[in-house]
């Protein structure tokens, strides 16, 4: 179904000249300078964080060593609610400080939040330095790493400062996975999740059988996730990668999840937590709009409930709860001139993009919250 060029390890996301691979591998960091896809510096720049640094950093840096001549490297404060401006400019401070000229590799290593200010701050220092994305959760390697979504939170939006820019180069090491927090994990199912209903549901009945073993973290398992998640997604980006149309479908569930993740405070749902419960909201959407029927929407809801994932929505304002949302919501990237558009599920493994009444949307909140 969704044709890419690869070998076991390996898959290729294809973007013309601007082509890379994706290598998902256990214990592959120490040997990374042997990829052939790294880019030539004479410098190297590790960006990661105060948790992920102490974990991997020195394991990362001993191995650039063997391929960049220097090798700095930088700890961001931990947490979606450092996802701004003020902490993308430490990166800036750190290449300036360093004298880093245009042929710098940035090097991610972390989870989606250090990928996405990574590859932002790649895509503006002296406009635009080489990057490689290391990501070391679970939702990183599926989903964040792949397809040069990069940027920042604004308060009023979520992810709305930002640009497309490639990496070079993806290195999932499974082994990175052993450390991740229960609920990182979880959250991270949650974009593995998302591939089923809007592209392979073959994806989706597998992961049925496999969810408990994902949750044991069982390598063969996780790296089947991690790769069958990574083909959809570079099938899609390497069709629509500015998000001109289909790529919009990668985001089911994130119209109400970004809402959520707004609303209640960046850092107080987890990002992949949000995408559990607006998953679920934007099925019911699906229901009320005829596009599925019940016994699909509760077969998603058991689905991401078996992951850990919360399946009820939060109330974001006691007052008026669905006003708050749709407020929130007409701030998302697919609206256009105010008017929201959803993912919705247009049948079982196929999405579609459309604007719904305001009168529908309230009727799922109240239901989902
Ligand atoms: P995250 O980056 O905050 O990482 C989650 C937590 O796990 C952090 O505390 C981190 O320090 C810790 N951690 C990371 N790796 C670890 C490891 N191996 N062992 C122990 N702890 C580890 O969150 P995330 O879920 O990876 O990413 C969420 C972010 O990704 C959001 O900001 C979201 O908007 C973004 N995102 C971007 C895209 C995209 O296409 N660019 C797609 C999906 C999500
Ligand atoms: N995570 C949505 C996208 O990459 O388009």
């Amino acid at each position: 179904m969704h044709p890419i060029h690869h070998t076991d390890k390996t898959l290729v996301i294809d973007l013309g000249d601007r082509s890379y691979e994706i290598l998902v591998q256990s214990d592959c960091i120490h040997a990374i300078h042997r990829q052939e896809g790294l880019p030539q510096s004479s410098c190297a720049l590790v960006v990661t964080n105060q948790t992920v640094g102490p974990l991997y950093g020195a394991q990362l840096v001993a191995a650039l060593k063997h391929r960049y001549p220097t090798v700095h490297i930088l700890e961001l404060p931990d947490g979606e609610e450092h996802k701004h401006w003020q902490t993308l400019n430490l990166i800036f401070d750190a290449l300036l400080r360093n004298g880093c000229d245009r042929k710098t590799v940035l090097f991610a290593l972390g989870g989606g939040v250090v990928g996405d200010m990574t590859g932002f701050a790649a895509a503006c220092y002296m406009r635009g330095v080489p990057f490689v994305q290391v990501p070391t959760t679970l939702l990183a390697q599926v989903d964040s790493s792949v397809g040069g979504k990069t940027g920042i939170n604004h308060p009023l939006g979520k992810n709305m400062i930002g640009a497309f820019y490639q990496p070079r180069l993806v290195v999932c090491d499974l082994s990175t996975l052993d450390t991740l927090p229960e609920r990182e994990l979880s959250a991270g199912l949650a974009e593995v999740i998302k591939y089923g209903p809007i592209a392979d549901m073959e994806f989706m009945a597998w992961q049925e059988n496999a969810m408990d073993a994902l949750r044991a973290r069982d390598r063969s398992v996780l790296a089947h996730a991690v790769r069958r998640s990574c083909e959809i997604k570079a099938w899609v980006v390497g069709q629509d990668e500015r998000e001109s149309g289909l790529r919009a479908i990668l985001n089911f569930g994130h119209t109400f999840g970004h809402a959520i993740e707004a609303g209640m405070g960046y850092g107080v749902w987890l990002h992949g937590e949000a995408v559990g419960a607006g998953m679920v909201m934007a099925a019911e959407l699906s229901k009320r709009m005829g596009l599925v029927d019940e016994a699909f929407v509760q077969r998603l809801r058991s689905l991401i409930e078996r992951a850990g994932l919360p399946v009820k929505a939060p109330v974001l304002d006691a007052a008026d709860n669905a006003g708050r949302y749709l407020e929130l919501m007409r701030v998302d990237k697919k609206a256009e001139s105010g008017e929201i558009r959803f993912v919705l599920i247009d049948g079982p493994g196929k999405a579609v993009l459309r604007a719904v009444p305001d009168a529908l949307v309230r009727e799922v909140i109240d239901t989902c919250c």
